[in-house]
């Protein structure tokens, strides 16, 4: 009788110990449950299958201030992945590399919108069809923004907007067709946008209108054929403009005349056949010209009389044959400054010079910023 007790006792006991394991497990599922959904670390996610993975300056529970990530697979909007980088909101500087079986097809405004000391933000190979308005979350902290090779067609109304800090926009590499109005708003003092090598072929008049701080501007390898006045309307602070492997055939009257900054201007390989006695009015600051690899036959004698300072003037592969010293006389001080190079000792005493003779003197164009900036 006695064993048969001890037995029943044995036996409810190990029931009971049976029970409180059961249930610590139980209650460690679901916190690992709650914890992936919410505060999985970003840094330091275990799953080997994870479909993104950070690289932290330090991994430490929001302690990250520069988070460098991969996305291996295709993450939804509402993905559980987004949220765990509320484990790191301090993150100042945040990059998202697609890989090849990534796929990424929006901005993470939500995402965004919880780093409140974000700085500089990098996507490189996603496939953003659109930039949405107000997708950069009005974040007040944002100075950079790089987004080269996204894919990127259309630029909403509002998609670069109320981003107080902003000085940098990249959006090279992409395949925007238009510039809108409206697109760039509340960017105080946005002071380079780069939009290089994409389908632009429309710039809608005053664009620009509210940059008032840009000073640098690249439009290379973009399908513009036209370009006004109204189109650089706004940029009074502009000194670089970059039109590169355009297809600008002409450039009118006033062209510049809302830019009276500028000190540096490139259309070379743009086509262009004729240039308005007037097109370069205002710009009493440029002192760089790179108008080589184009079809200009002639220049009109005054093209150069508002452009006195000119120290740097390339004409090359044109179809010139000759340049009247009237048109270059006005620029003829400042080529013969000794501490600028280039066309000085062969135009100095020039009449009718052959562009040919001069094309070994002038030295190479600089193309790429990345090298020279
Ligand atoms: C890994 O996860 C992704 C997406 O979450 C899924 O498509 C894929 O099949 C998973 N692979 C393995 C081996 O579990
Ligand atoms: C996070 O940073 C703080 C302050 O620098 C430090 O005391 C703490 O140990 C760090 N946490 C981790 C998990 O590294
Ligand atoms: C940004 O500001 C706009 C306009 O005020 C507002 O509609 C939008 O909800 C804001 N977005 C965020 C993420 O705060
Ligand atoms: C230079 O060219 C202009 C126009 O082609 C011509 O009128 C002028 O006589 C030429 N000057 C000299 C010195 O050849």
């Amino acid at each position: 009788m006695a064993r048969k007790l001890l037995l029943l006792l044995l036996v409810c006991t190990s029931f009971l110990v049976h029970d409180v394991t059961g249930k610590r497990r139980k209650d460690k599922d679901r916190e690992k449950q709650s914890l992936s959904e919410n505060t999985e670390n970003v840094c330091e996610i275990p799953d080997p299958n994870r479909s993104i993975d950070c690289f932290c300056d330090k991994a430490g529970y929001q302690n990250a201030s520069d988070a460098t990530c991969w996305l291996f697979y295709e993450l939804q909007p509402d993905s559980v992945v987004w949220g765990y980088f509320t484990s790191q909101t301090n993150i100042e500087k945040l990059k998202i590399n697609i890989r090849p079986d990534g796929i990424l097809k929006y901005v993470p405004t939500w995402v965004l919108s919880q780093l409140r000391n974000l700085k500089v933000f990098d996507v490189l190979y996603g496939d953003i069809a659109e930039i949405s308005p107000y997708a950069f979350a009005n974040l007040s902290s944002l100075q950079e923004i790089s987004m080269t090779r996204n894919k990127i067609i259309e630029l909403k109304p509002y998609s670069f907007a109320k981003l107080p800090k902003l000085t940098q926009v990249t959006l090279d590499d992409n395949r925007i067709t238009e510039i809108r109005r409206e697109v760039f708003i509340g960017l105080p003092v946005l002071k380079s946008l780069y939009i290089d090598r994409n389908n632009l072929r429309l710039i809608y008049d005053r664009a620009f209108l509210h940059l008032y701080r840009l000073e640098e501007l690249e439009l290379n390898g973009n399908q513009l054929s036209v370009i006004t006045r109204d189109t650089f309307m706004g940029l009074q602070s502009l000194k670089v403009l970059s039109l590169q492997d355009n297809r600008i055939k002409m450039l009118g009257e006033y062209t510049f005349n809302e830019t009276p900054f500028l000190a540096e201007l490139s259309m070379d390989r743009n086509g262009l056949q004729y240039i308005n006695e007037n097109a370069f009015h205002g710009l009493s600051q440029l002192h760089r010209l790179s108008l080589s690899e184009n079809q200009l036959k002639s220049l009109p004698n005054n093209v150069f009389n508002d452009t006195p300072n000119i120290r740097f003037l390339d004409l090359r592969d044109n179809s010139l044959s000759m340049l009247s010293s009237e048109t270059v006389r006005p620029i003829m001080e400042s080529l013969k400054d000794v501490s600028t190079y280039f066309f000085v000792e062969v135009l100095a005493g020039f009449e009718n010079v052959s562009m040919r003779s001069l094309r070994p003197r002038v030295p190479d164009v600089r193309t790429d910023r990345r090298t020279d900036r």
